[in-house]
Parts: structure tokens; C-alpha cells; sequence
């Protein structure tokens, strides 16, 4: 396996994360604020999670699925961050993904890491798209994405809409599931709002932050009315 490159920007040097850089990466991510705007990101961080992530980074590197690099200041060669590109169900297509230190907020840091790390990932790989999405609650995260060239394409419900009738109609799917934590209102009215049904409660199935969680199954068929053509039609 070739080793994942570098990227280097103005006062930036994105690279491979390496098993040294564990303490960091929970200390940083693990930070409360960091962590709340990421599902993924468990807090507290337990020991050895950070370790873990980072010992999965090159192969699935190799295999195409993430592209995980540590967003590094070019002069202390400090770890400042984390930005990641992650193929999604679509071969050509991947999501962006970023944190960084609360200390190194608002200094333009993730929109130069971002801007370098998709120009990068559009030449050496074969993704054709790259999309985002962040809370209407952290405009911050918004505001990156625009200033690096993205287009609003719509809150999720337009998204949503588009994938299902795509999956459905083309791909030829008969049944799509979804899963919200119990307590994520804007989830649950979304999938309401978009025709899903609600099929009943997982009951603690998920250990976060010590704090084992219910999750909400939701489901659409094929054959289900489709809330948005009738309201076309
Ligand atoms: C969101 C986050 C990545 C921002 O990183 P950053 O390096 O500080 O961002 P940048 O400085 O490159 O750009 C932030 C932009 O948002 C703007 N911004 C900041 N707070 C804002 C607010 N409350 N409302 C509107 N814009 C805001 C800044 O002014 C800046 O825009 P500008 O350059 O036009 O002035 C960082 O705060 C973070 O890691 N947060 C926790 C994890 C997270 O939210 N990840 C993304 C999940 S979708």
C-alpha cells in the first residue's frame, strides 16, 4: 500500500494522521464543543478510541472509501484538526467532513484546509461531486462551504426527496429504513413530512457519552404515496 499524501497550503500541511497523534486527536475532538456537532465524535472520549480510528485510516484509504488527513500548521507542525472526504453510497460521490481545535477558531483555517483538500481529492481520486451538510445551528460550518465554491442545494427535504425518487424509480429499491435518536424532532418531522412510517422503537441499541439510547425506526416503500408528486400533481 503507497503511503496517503500530503497537501500543502499557505500556512498549512494536510497529512496522514499517525498512531502518535492519538492523545491529541482526544483531547481536541473530545473537546464538548467540538464533539456536539458531530455525531460520530463520542464525549467524553474514551482511551484508545482515537487509536483506533487512526489504525483504519489507510486501508480504507487503499480501498477508495475515506480520505482522513490531520490539518497541521506549516511552522510548529502542531495538530490542529481533522478534514475527511467519505465515498458515499455512489461511487463518484463523497461527503466532507471537519473539525478543528477550539482554539484555532475563526481564523479562516478549515476554509483553506477545505479549498486545498477538495482541489486535491477532484485530481487524485475519483470522486466527481462532494456535498456537506451541517445544522442550521452552526452557520459557521455553512459559511466554510460557500466560501470554498459549494452550492446550497437545499435543506434535507429536497435531498431527501431527489434520492428517494432516484433509488426508487431507477435504482429500483423496494423498501428504504431510516434511524433517528428518539429525541431528534427535526429528524422525525422530516422523514414524517416525506412519507416515511414509523415502525417502532429500538430500544437501546446505541452507547453514547455512557448513556445507552432508543432510536426510532422509520421506513418507506416503493409503493407508499410520495408526499411531494401529489402535492405537483
Ligand atoms: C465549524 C468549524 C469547522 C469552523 O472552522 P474555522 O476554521 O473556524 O472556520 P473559518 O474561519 O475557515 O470560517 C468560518 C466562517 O464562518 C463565519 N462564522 C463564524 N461564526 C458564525 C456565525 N455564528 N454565523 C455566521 N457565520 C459565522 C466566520 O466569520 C467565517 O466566515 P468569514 O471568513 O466570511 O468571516 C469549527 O468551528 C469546528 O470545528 N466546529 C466544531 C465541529 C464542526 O462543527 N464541524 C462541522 C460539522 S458540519
Amino acid at each position: 500500500m503507497s503511503t496517503p499524501a500530503a497537501i500543502e497550503t499557505a500556512r498549512l500541511v494536510l497529512r496522514p494522521f499517525g498512531a502518535a497523534d492519538g492523545l491529541d486527536v482526544q483531547r481536541i475532538a473530545g473537546d464538548e464543543r467540538v464533539a456536539r456537532e458531530i455525531s460520530l465524535i463520542p464525549h467524553p472520549y474514551p482511551d484508545g478510541v482515537a487509536q483506533a480510528w487512526i489504525a483504519t485510516h489507510e486501508s480504507s484509504e487503499a480501498a477508495g472509501r475515506t480520505f482522513v488527513r490531520a490539518i497541521t500548521c506549516k511552522d510548529t507542525g502542531a495538530l490542529l484538526g481533522c478534514i475527511e472526504l467519505a465515498r458515499t453510497g455512489f461511487l463518484h460521490s463523497a461527503e466532507l467532513g471537519y473539525w478543528l481545535g477550539v482554539d484555532h477558531w475563526g481564523q479562516g483555517i478549515v476554509t483553506e484546509a477545505a479549498e486545498a483538500f477538495v482541489a486535491w481529492a477532484f485530481k487524485k481520486t475519483s470522486f466527481e461531486r462532494v456535498q456537506s451538510r451541517h445544522a442550521t445551528s452552526n452557520p459557521a460550518s455553512g459559511r466554510i462551504l460557500q466560501k470554498i465554491g459549494m452550492r446550497r442545494e437545499g435543506i434535507a427535504s429536497r435531498m431527501l426527496q431527489g434520492l428517494l425518487d432516484h433509488c426508487f424509480d431507477q435504482i429500483g429499491l423496494h423498501r428504504i429504513w431510516a434511524e433517528t435518536f428518539v429525541d431528534n424532532e427535526p429528524s422525525r418531522r422530516l422523514l414524517d413530512r416525506n412519507g416515511f412510517s414509523f415502525e417502532g422503537v429500538k430500544r437501546q441499541a446505541y452507547l453514547k457519552e455512557d448513556r445507552y439510547l432508543d432510536t426510532d425506526m422509520w421506513a418507506m416503500l416503493a409503493t407508499d404515496p410520495r408526499p411531494w408528486k401529489e402535492q405537483t400533481s
